[in-house]
């Protein structure tokens, strides 16, 4: 097979995995080895002068894959002649040219671009009357049958484990048919539809039964955010409640991976359970508050039994002698050490066992925010400590944020300036007819219709008040803020620009203006073709090519988590803690973002409002240091330092 050898390349023993996976180090690699393989089979076909089948997918995942077919079509002459494919789903009802057709999907990111023939390419017609459907789906089935079967079948995997459009519940012997789609994956695709409200109930699907009758499956899933569901559907039992579960029953089945979407398996969480590992310090931490948490006990109440019969025995024979309190309190120490109320560093006193350096004493410091509000939601207390402190503090805003705004927000702004213009007598400016423009095209906008540039201008304009609103109550001048309106995000649509030699211009000449001590960059891994991951990428690659300037060399590079999740306790370098009046403090910063209250556009599966979210995370963090037999705070925000 093909991918052997970078299987043996990740390591560790697969004894916990009913199916097979393979990891490799980002989705762009991966989609390239699956490229190849889909490649080679059409070529094998060829050769053999038969049609090639293939099950294709929509959704973030297969991007890459179809990006890298295109590139082999146009660069390295790959034909899709021989190609007949059958995609896995389209929503219902759904107009074939609508934005969010996946008609359209396939035929923008591949089939226009490649010669596959029109009339070989099969996708779930989402035009049909409903008593229509049911004998439309039985012939896709008898045209698949016709041609042997599937011969590849790709697939994504939902949040909740589906796999083409079959929702948990759906039977291993599922038809292709209409189906209602649930909750989950409504609100994962309501930011295509701009709101739930907008977001089809219904779908067509190819069926589970044709899906496991494919001769070959490959599933691939990237980012942190599908971590869980990987582990549950290949080393959990099989059950409809994880539809992708079934692939454990199928023979030829595969998951392929990146790094963070496999991180939650056995052999990469946890590999002292699957065999001899060699101990690294980072390995020791995790595994030692991975046990106190699983026993729920602090950390220096673990017993050598805990350890011996946990998988760590060798770990007790090799560094502490036997003994658990060694190694108890290495661990207890280190994360003592995490704590400080002084994240710029404590002026004057001993810094061996700190987070940050003392000196200098003030320090520059340059915070940046992907949207405007991820500054106070996820760092909004050492935010205000560091200000408080003595810092010079600057926020680099790095994008407008303008798509989250929703159109009544808008319409709301664009109404009061009208009117005010009009009370005033001076409604027959520029300035005025812009205001006008705008205000029509909310008033007759239609679904999904994308932004006109003057509403998205008003949208941006909102959440720049609302920023500068934020800095104005920490106490951050106005020549202190910098709104740096990266042009990667500035499409009006969820889907984003790549990176370019403009936005890493932006961001290096911030970062040379500023001369930072410390940065700090949101370190959200979560989504790997989101907002953050490119504002992360941005900062990264500016760093990289600063960094051989002289003030470089004193600058450290603080990541915090943006607004969806924590890093792992065993990840964390500096644990900045909060008492009950600063949490009261940090939620007011927070509701400064009114067009992100009550209900925003980007809601997300979780509905609790942005401040909620943050206290419960930060709290959350505190109880875990608690738990662990630390001091007990109101609330911590954490962070990891990124060594360039
Ligand atoms: C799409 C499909 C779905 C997706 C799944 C993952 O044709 O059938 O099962 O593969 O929802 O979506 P992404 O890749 O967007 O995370």
């Amino acid at each position: 097979m093909l991918y052997s050898t970078i299987d043996k390349a990740t390591g560790f023993e697969k004894r916990f995995e009913k199916i097979g996976t393979i990891v490799y180090e980002n989705s762009i690699i991966a989609s390239k080895a699956i490229a190849q393989e889909i490649a080679e089979l059409i070529k094998e076909k060829q050769e053999q002068d038969l049609p090639c089948v293939l099950g294709l997918a929509t959704g973030s995942s297969p991007k890459g894959l179809y990006a890298e077919l295109v590139r082999l079509h146009k660069e390295e002459g790959l034909s899709f002649k021989n190609v007949i494919s059958f995609n896995l789903d389209e929503y219902y009802p759904m107009e074939p040219d609508s934005v969010n057709s996946y008609v359209r999907f396939m035929k923008e990111l591949l089939f226009n671009h490649i010669d596959i023939l029109p009339e070989n390419y099969h996708i779930p017609d989402g035009l049909l009357t409903k008593q229509a459907i049911s004998d439309y789906c039985s012939k896709y089935e008898e045209k698949i049958e016709a041609l042997g079967g599937i011969d590849l079948q790709i697939l994504g995997i939902g949040g909740n484990g589906h796999i083409g459009f079959n929702e948990s519940g759906s039977l291993q012997n599922s038809k292709t048919r209409l189906v209602a789609l649930d909750h989950i994956t409504r609100v994962a695709a309501s930011k295509d539809f701009l709101g739930l409200d907008k977001t089809p109930r219904t779908a067509i699907t190819l069926g589970i039964k044709k899906i496991m009758e494919a001769k070959r499956v490959i599933l691939m899933a990237w980012g942190e955010g599908k971590s869980n569901i990987v582990k549950a559907s290949v080393e959990e039992s099989v059950t409809t409640q994880v539809p992708a579960s079934f692939l454990q029953e199928h023979d030829n089945a595969i998951f392929v991976l990146d790094k963070a979407a496999a991180s939650k398996l056995t052999r990469l969480n946890t590999p002292w359970l699957v065999e001899k590992i060699d101990w690294t310090d980072r390995l020791i931490r995790k595994a030692v508050l991975g046990l106190a948490l699983s026993l729920n006990k602090p950390i220096l109440m673990l017993r050598d039994a805990d350890y011996i019969e946990n998988g760590m025995s060798d770990l007790l024979a090799d560094f502490g002698y036997g003994h658990a309190y060694d190694i108890n309190i290495k661990i207890f120490n280190e994360l003592q050490s995490t704590i400080t109320g002084w994240p710029g560093g404590k002026p004057n006193e001993d810094d061996k066992n700190r987070p940050e350096r003392a000196a200098p004493a003030r320090k520059r410091v340059l915070i940046f925010s992907p949207h405007p509000d991820d500054d106070i939601i996820s760092m909004g207390g050492t935010f205000k400590r560091l200000y408080e402190q003595g810092h010079e503090v600057h926020v680099g805003y790095q994008t407008s944020g303008n798509i989250a705004v929703a159109d009544d927000e808008a319409l709301r702004f664009a109404s009061f300036v009208c009117d005010y213009n009009e009370k005033f007598g001076i409604d027959n400016t520029n300035a005025s007819a812009i205001f006008k423009k705008a205000l029509a095209f909310l008033k007759n906008k239609r679904t999904s219709e994308v932004d006109s540039p003057e509403v998205r201008q008003i949208k941006g304009l909102i959440r720049k008040g609302e920023a500068r609103s934020t800095c104005h109550y920490i106490g951050i001048p106005d020549e202190q803020i910098h709104f740096m309106e990266l042009p990667f995000y500035e499409t009006g649509t969820i889907e984003k620009k790549p990176l370019g030699e403009h936005d890493f211009q932006i961001t290096m000449d911030l970062i040379e203006k500023i001369k930072p001590h410390q940065i700090y960059a949101a370190g959200d891994l979560a989504d790997p073709h989101g907002t953050h991951k490119h504002c992360l990428d941005a900062i990264f690659e500016a760093v990289r090519r600063l960094k051989s300037k002289p003030f470089m060399e004193d600058c450290w590079v603080w990541l915090y988590r943006g607004a969806w999740q924590e890093w792992n306790i065993d990840e964390i370098e500096m644990a900045i803690p909060m008492g009950p009046d600063q949490v009261l403090e940090k939620r007011k910063g927070i509701f400064k973002h009114q067009s992100q209250k009550d209900g925003v556009v980007f809601q997300g599966a979780d509905s609790r409002e942005f401040w909620q979210r943050a206290e419960d995370r930060n709290k959350e963090t505190a109880d875990l240091y608690d738990q662990l037999g630390l001091s007990h705070y109101a609330a911590m925000e954490a962070f990891v330092r990124w060594r360039f």
